[in-house]
């Protein structure tokens, strides 16, 4: 469905990111995307979605049997996909229902429609459409992106690490809404700190370091891994300082 083949893009000429990504999402598959701080996760989501000008400098990013690259973000939006940012992207003072609507902007007979399946999905959204977004709670507002992110009835979803910062019980809630929403037909390409989870319910998964793949299989062949397993899921007995040169993200749950 998605295929990026030999990716390499940045930020400027100086400044190279993404050394040769190669990776797909099949129809109906939930893929995620592990890596450490600064190994380019992100910079792979904005380049498929074309946020970043003149990028990828090389390689190719094909949905559907169309080429998306160097398309505009909108044309790339119209073609089915939608990116949920890091950090949630969220209009703070602008309500529920309003920041929902945002993410409607190419579709316009069946708009509320789809509000009503966001609401169904999400019900505290819609006791809380008039209340701004930046007064919800850190899980109330990952609902609100995945919610807009979902108005545009995308094909596939790029979800930025959802479950950051969220306490346990919204972690929980954000991850079965992923598998929903998959269920429910919408292709899946994920970037979790939270490895244990995120190989969970992946059918595939990618490790990016230094910008390259340096490894991927099924989730259940990257959890018994023994470099991801020391890396990725804290199994290790070394103290925290022990992880080479690699720094971990504190949030793992
Ligand atoms: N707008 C930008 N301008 C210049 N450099 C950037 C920009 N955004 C990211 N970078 C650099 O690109 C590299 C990869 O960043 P990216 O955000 O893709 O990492 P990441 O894997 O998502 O990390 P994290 O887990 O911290 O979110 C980093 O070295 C970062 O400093
Ligand atoms: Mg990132």
């Amino acid at each position: 469905m998605l295929k990026l083949e030999n990716i390499e893009a940045g930020y400027s000429k100086q400044t190279q990111v993404l050394r040769g990504v190669s990776l797909e999402v099949p129809t109906g598959k939930i893929v995620t995307l592990l890596g450490a701080n600064g190994a380019g996760k992100s910079t792979t989501l904005k380049t498929i979605m074309g946020l970043i000008d003149d990028e990828p400098r090389k390689g190719s990013v094909r949905f559907l049997e169309q080429n998306l690259t160097h398309k505009d973000t909108e044309a790339i939006a119209r073609s089915g996909i939608a990116l949920v940012p890091e950090g949630r992207g969220m209009f703070k003072d602008l309500t529920v229902l309003e920041n929902l609507m945002l993410g409607a902007y190419h579709q316009t007979s069946t708009v509320q429609n789809t509000l009503q399946e966001v609401f169904t999905r999400f019900p505290r959204l819609e006791e809380r459409k008039k209340q701004h977004a930046g007064t919800l709670s850190g899980g109330e507002q990952q609902m609100v992106a995945i919610g807009r992110a979902l108005m545009s009835r995308p094909k596939l979803i790029l979800l930025d690490e959802p479950s950051l910062g969220l306490a346990p019980k919204f972690v929980q809630e954000v991850f079965s809404a992923i598998q929903n929403i998959n269920s429910a037909g919408v292709s899946v390409l994920l970037i979790e700190q939270n490895a244990k989870k995120a190989l969970e319910v992946a059918d595939y998964a990618y490790v990016l370091e230094h910008g390259r793949v340096v490894l991927e299989g099924t989730g259940a062949e990257l959890r018994e891994n023994e470099n991801v397993k020391e890396l990725y899921l804290g199994m290790t007995h070394e103290p925290e300082t022990g992880v080479g040169r690699f720094r971990r993200k504190r949030r793992w749950n």
